[in-house]
């Protein structure tokens, strides 16, 4: 089903407002001239967060009553989460709070629950599996536009795949996405306990056609640069990346059918890259070792204590990215290569998710169900956005 235009008035609900990204995901929002609704668990730090922007409207839900509630989240669910928020048809809820996976199922329930736009920057491919193929078409029936992995986490990796599908032709078969990490990436409190989460989780890939699971970090593909990544030596051999959960596999073949393999990958510095791949193997070991699975946990849990941290804008500044997509015909030929670059993931996740949400509000999105970016906004407007929000295409 196809949606033409939303309500002028539709609202924007931040939820997860109080935390690192929504608090600057909150603060694009309103640079752009938006008065989102603030959404939080603690109704404290809403309603503070609210009176620093002149009293912005606020809203108390907690994710956690849903999901310890109920194992599976049905629609009913997702219908008296929507209330709690104050979503109706056409409006747009923006998510920050993860882990998705232990969080996120409601939360992307109640929009497709009432046709509400949803947005999110998760980066966990389990919960990207869980909204392209279970939630997307009740998403496409109420007429509401799902997009999962809105941040850093992947659009990049989306646009570049684009990219390199339109430059690469008819061709194309495999495709191959590597995040090059420049300097030292600072987490922020929910990017720590959401991987802690997720180190002994397989990762998602497309081979042969179908979405498969393989141990993290265990193959490694090499990505060339020409400019200088920090501690790799790069040169004609390129950097190695190991895999990673990735968008790409899900959001990649919408837009070319043909396409049979598609992984994600990430590195940067090349020792630490080694590292990472000889511990893949006892990190999948782990996950069928309950007591360490069970040690692992309790330290996903305990970091989840911990909200609203992070690198401060100077430290922000210091790292980046550069992320490739080779495109590859049948035979393994490379076809294409797009290179994109840009610098603060975090401000780039903030900025894109708030000029996305503004374009879900304005009803300009005339497509339903769960999409990828590129799907919802076309490749030359998502890239002319992305350079305004600081990721463009070199070389
Ligand atoms: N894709 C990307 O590039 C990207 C970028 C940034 C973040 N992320 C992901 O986004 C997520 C959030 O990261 P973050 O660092 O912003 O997290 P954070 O600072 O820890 O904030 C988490 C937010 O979620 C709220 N929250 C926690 N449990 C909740 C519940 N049960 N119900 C309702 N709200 C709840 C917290 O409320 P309180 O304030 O009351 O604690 C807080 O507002 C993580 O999964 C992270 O990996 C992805």
């Amino acid at each position: 089903m196809g949606i033409t235009s939303g309500p002028m008035t539709a609202r924007i609900v931040v939820f997860g407002a109080t935390g690192y990204t929504g608090r600057l995901v909150t603060a694009e929002l309103v640079a752009a001239g938006h008065r989102p609704v603030l959404a939080g668990r603690t109704e404290t730090r809403v309603r503070a967060l609210a009176a620093a922007y002149d009293g912005l409207e606020t809203t108390v839900a907690d994710a956690a009553d849903v999901v310890d509630a109920a194992d599976v989240v049905d629609a009913a669910d997702g219908a008296s989460l929507a209330r709690l928020l104050g979503l109706g048809t056409g409006d747009v809820l923006v998510s920050t709070v993860g882990p998705f996976r232990r969080f996120g199922r409601p939360v992307v329930a109640a929009a497709a629950a009432v046709g509400a736009h949803y947005l999110d920057c998760s980066g966990e491919g389990a919960f990207l599996r869980h909204v392209f193929t279970e939630v997307g078409p009740r998403a496409a029936a109420s007429g509401a536009a799902l997009i999962p992995g809105a941040g850093f986490d992947f659009v990049p990796g989306n646009l570049a795949g684009a990219l390199a599908l339109q430059a690469a032709g008819g061709e194309a078969r495999r495709l191959d996405v590597g995040y090059l990490v420049m300097g030292a990436l600072g987490m922020s409190s929910g990017t720590r306990a959401t991987l802690l989460a997720a180190l002994t989780e397989p990762v998602i890939v497309l081979r042969g056609g179908v979405l498969v699971e393989r141990p993290l970090a265990r193959e490694v593909r090499s990505f060339r640069s020409s400019g200088k990544v920090t501690g790799g030596s790069g040169g004609r051999r390129g950097h190695p990346a190991v895999l990673w959960s990735g968008g790409e596999p899900f959001t990649l073949p919408r837009l070319a059918p043909a396409l049979t393999d598609v992984a994600t990958y990430i590195g940067g510095v090349d020792r630490g890259i080694r590292v990472g791949q000889a511990l893949s193997f006892p990190l999948s070991g782990l996950r069928r070792f309950p007591p360490s699975r069970a040690l692992l946990a309790a330290a996903a849990r305990s970091a989840l204590r911990t909200t609203g941290r992070g690198p401060d804008r100077a430290a922000r500044a210091r790292a980046g990215a550069q992320v490739f997509a080779l495109a590859r015909d049948a035979a393994g030929r490379e076809l294409a290569t797009v290179r994109l670059e840009g610098r603060d993931p975090y401000a780039f996740t903030a900025r894109i998710m708030a000029w996305m949400a503004g374009h879900l509000a304005a009803g300009t999105v005339a497509r339903a169900g769960a999409l990828g970016p590129v799907d919802a906004f076309g490749v030359e407007d998502l890239e002319r956005a992305a350079a305004a929000a600081g990721l463009r295409r070199v070389g």
